[in-house]
């Protein structure tokens, strides 16, 4: 499998191994702005700020931040080195509730310093580890990426329209990215697809990032607000629908951007196949369905007054302003991840990928 296209990779470790490098993200378009962090109020302040996002490049984020913490506690007993560790890790969670790359990264690393220190191994040896496992998270995620855009093409025809909604492309993964990582494939082999790209109020994603990472890559895009996406369907102009996911439920229910749902309402009553895409870091087997999913509600003011000189609605308005909704499954025509396309039944299809078997088409 070649690995063509090189997205911008939204963060990474900086070569001394002190400080993760990253995009940020809020000042996108306009400013290709690099961060570097170092403490734990830094990492969870880019987190909660959207500096970095996306499900995927959240864990991945989370892997390199927990080595580097890891490396301020070595001279600690082994006991005490676990335990703030721990605690970090906690606070860390605590930034963003609804994707589960952040917990599945974090535990990740946390499982490997608890099985380290139960064998003796130094804590110097342990941070080491942490640092190649956070590397190791960031390739897998690389490679499901690509192993995605495969199956996802696979699903498209040269000429279709697609609307895509938020951003999963590199910014929010890794390269490829997962919702977009077929278009991006597809555009490499020489398909002509020609993207839609809802603006995600309050904080305009689709416009900021989705737009920026389709044009550099040289693929037709239209960016158009999130309340047009019926009248394109009704006029035939979208195929299919392509979306990332923040958190899937072990029965099919999937956790994306808000107004993700509403797509999967519209696409369903016009007939058009709804694909999410995600690797199988974002299936949750611990979550049995949607309405177990924690919603994150942020701050009014990204509605209110965020992007305008001066504030767009009257003193006394109340706002409401959820991250993200989930999408019920049966809205949802397949899940591509890089353990093959699920189809219905997905509590089955769901637990044959996880549990190993059924991992073809
Ligand atoms: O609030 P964000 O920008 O982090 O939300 C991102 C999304 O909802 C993406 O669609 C999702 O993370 C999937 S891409 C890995």
């Amino acid at each position: 499998m070649s690995l063509t296209y090189r997205g911008t990779d939204p963060v990474r470790l900086s070569d001394d191994r002190k400080s993760i490098i990253a995009i940020d993200q809020t000042k996108l378009p306009g400013e290709v702005d690099y961060i570097e962090i170092k403490t734990l109020d830094e990492m969870y302040d880019a987190i909660k700020s959207l500096a970095v996002r996306g499900a995927a490049c959240i864990g991945i984020f989370a892997g390199y931040c927990m080595a580097l913490l890891a490396g301020t506690y070595k001279d600690q007993d082994s006991d005490s080195f676990y335990e703030k560790l721990k605690k970090d890790g906690d606070y860390l969670n605590s930034s963003r509730p609804t994707a589960v790359n952040l917990s599945w990264a974090i535990e990740r690393q946390l499982a490997l310093v608890d099985t380290a220190v139960k064998s003796g191994i130094s804590t110097d040896r342990i941070v080491d580890r942490l640092y190649s496992e956070a590397v190791a998270i960031h390739e897998e995620d690389i490679l499901m990426c690509m192993k995605i855009a495969e199956q996802g093409l696979s699903l498209l025809n040269d000429g279709d329209g697609i609307l895509t909604h938020c951003n999963a492309g590199a910014l929010a993964t890794s390269r490829y990215g997962t919702g977009l990582g077929p278009i991006l494939l597809g555009r490499e082999r020489g398909y002509n697809f020609h993207v839609y790209s809802d603006e995600t109020r309050p904080l305009l994603q689709g416009a900021r990032l989705t737009a920026f990472e389709l044009v550099n890559a040289g693929v037709d895009e239209t960016v158009i607000c999130d309340n047009m996406a019926a009248l394109l369907m009704k006029q035939g102009k979208i195929q299919a629908v392509l979306v990332g996911c923040d958190r899937i439920a072990a029965n099919g229910d999937v956790a994306n951007k808000i107004g993700t749902s509403g797509v999967a309402i519209i696409a369903k009553y016009y007939g058009v196949p709804f694909y999410v895409l995600g690797p199988y870091s974002t299936i949750d087997m611990n979550t049995a369905k949607g309405d177990d999913i924690e919603i994150e509600f942020r701050d009014p003011d990204e509605i209110r007054s965020l992007w305008y000189e001066k504030p767009m609605a009257p003193k006394g308005a109340g706002f409401f302003n959820p991250a993200f909704d989930v999408t019920d499954h049966s809205l949802i025509t397949a899940i591509i991840t890089d353990r093959g396309v699920l189809r219905p039944p997905y509590d089955k299809s769901i637990n044959g990928a996880m549990s190993g078997k059924n991992r073809g088409r």
